[in-house]
């Protein structure tokens, strides 16, 4: 196992033990709670933006765990586009309601910014099979980049809950595909307990703090993007609940180290029916009650979240919420998003916007309000190509003639 690199202190984030080399389980051999990787000593605004002239995430290398002299597996990640989505945010009464296009991305999700650093470290180690369980993105993610690195990888996915998009990303880049009965809680569970026992098994799931890293550089961006201001909210969809943690380390970073100076206040967003986080807040709990998942929503179709502990910290120390949307107000948002803006996103994707659309009247009129759209929707047609039949068919110029009269 490699060293953790100098500068940086590897802890649990429950009992504060201090790992000096990486941990293969990811977990705490004295809590079980998950690690989080620190950096000692503050990185300036000059050091993280100023200096490096690579675009994406490896210009923050300052404030990521890798030695200045290890050679990164990258696809240009991340440097994605603000978009300010104004005639949707007139509709919800907002006039800062801006879309983080994270399906820009190499494989087509924010996945990509945390795999370019787990695979870097991985390889780095002399790992040469590279192994998660996945709804999908991260399994599409995972395989380039080890595609991209020369190395094995291998998924697991629920059997029939991925939509078809990903896994045909997954099998073109050349990772071997294994389908496990249940959800993506009983694959990720699996997937544990094989790579705990054999040794040569690498784990590229969120519980691997060098992913929690390279995601966390999408606040560096927003902060940038906004003209180095930090936005009121950040809502985004919340799974396994590593992206909510990551965006949330980054914000607090850049206060930490004095490049800003205020917090967001972090809107996390579950599918009605796989809401565990929302309900642990709702009730003021202290743990999440895993549930059965059930929704249209297959990227976060988790009863189970493993960075759970992060994820109520992130929503109670920056003074947000959590609340829950239907599939329907879910596939309302992602057509409407498509046909307002020119933005498609997975469904997943646009449970952010329905969030918003729930929270009318509640969000300030002038607040910057950053949407995390976390996959293109590209990868999940399904829902969309049950309209394809209906639309007309013609054989001649004269039936489209008839046609524009009637659509003029
Ligand atoms: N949005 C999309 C498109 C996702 O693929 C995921 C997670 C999330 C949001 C939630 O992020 O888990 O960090 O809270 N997808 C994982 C996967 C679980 O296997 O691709 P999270």
């Amino acid at each position: 196992m490699s060293r953790v690199a100098e500068g940086w202190t590897q802890r649990c984030v429950g009992c504060g033990k201090v790992y000096g080399d990486d941990v293969r389980s990811y977990v705490c051999a004295k809590c079980s709670n998950l690690l989080e990787l620190v950096k000692d000593s503050p990185v300036s605004k000059t050091g993280l933006y100023g200096e490096s002239t690579q675009p994406g995430i490896w210009r923050y290398r300052k404030a990521l765990p890798i030695e200045p002299d290890v050679k990164a597996v990258s696809l240009s990640e991340g440097h994605t586009p603000l978009v300010l989505v104004s005639r949707i945010g007139a509709k919800f009464g907002l006039k800062g309601l801006h879309v983080k296009n994270e399906g820009q991305n190499p494989s087509g999700s924010f996945k990509d910014r945390g795999m370019t650093v787990a695979v870097t470290r991985a390889v780095q180690g002399g790992s040469k099979l590279l192994i998660c369980a996945s709804t999908g993105n991260t399994a599409a993610s995972m395989a380039a980049y080890a595609a991209r690195a020369g190395v094995t990888a291998m998924v697991t996915v629920p059997a029939g809950k991925v939509a078809s998009g990903k896994l045909a990303q997954v099998y073109a880049y050349g990772a071997k595909i294994i389908r496990v009965e249940g959800d993506f809680d009983a694959a990720l569970a699996i997937t544990l307990k094989v790579a705990g026992e054999i040794k040569e098994l690498s784990v590229m799931n969120s519980v691997n703090p060098y992913r929690i890293e390279g995601q966390k550089t999408n606040a560096y961006e927003i902060y940038e993007q906004l003209g180095f201001k930090v936005p009121d909210y950040i809502v985004l969809p919340v799974g396994n609940a590593g992206n909510i943690s990551a965006i949330w380390k980054g914000f607090k970073e850049l206060k930490e180290w004095g490049i800003s100076s205020s917090l967001p206040k972090m809107v996390a967003v579950q599918a009605a029916g796989a809401q565990p986080i929302v309900e642990a807040i709702q009730h003021g709990r202290d743990s999440v009650v895993a549930v059965q998942p059930k929704t249209i929503a297959s990227a976060i179709n988790i009863g189970n979240p493993a960075s759970w502990k992060k994820a109520l910290a992130a929503i109670r120390d920056s003074k947000g919420t959590a609340l829950a949307v239907t599939d329907e107000e879910t596939i309302a948002a992602r057509m409407d998003l498509a046909s307002s803006e020119g933005i498609f996103v997975e469904p997943a994707s646009a449970v952010p916007i329905a969030a918003v659309k729930k929270l009318m009247g509640k969000i300030e009129r002038d607040a910057t309000v950053v949407c995390i759209c976390t996959g293109n929707g590209l990868k999940d047609q399904e829902s969309v190509k049950v309209h394809l039949d209906s639309t007309p068919l013609i054989a001649s110029p004269e039936q489209m003639v008839s046609l524009l009269a009637k659509t003029a």
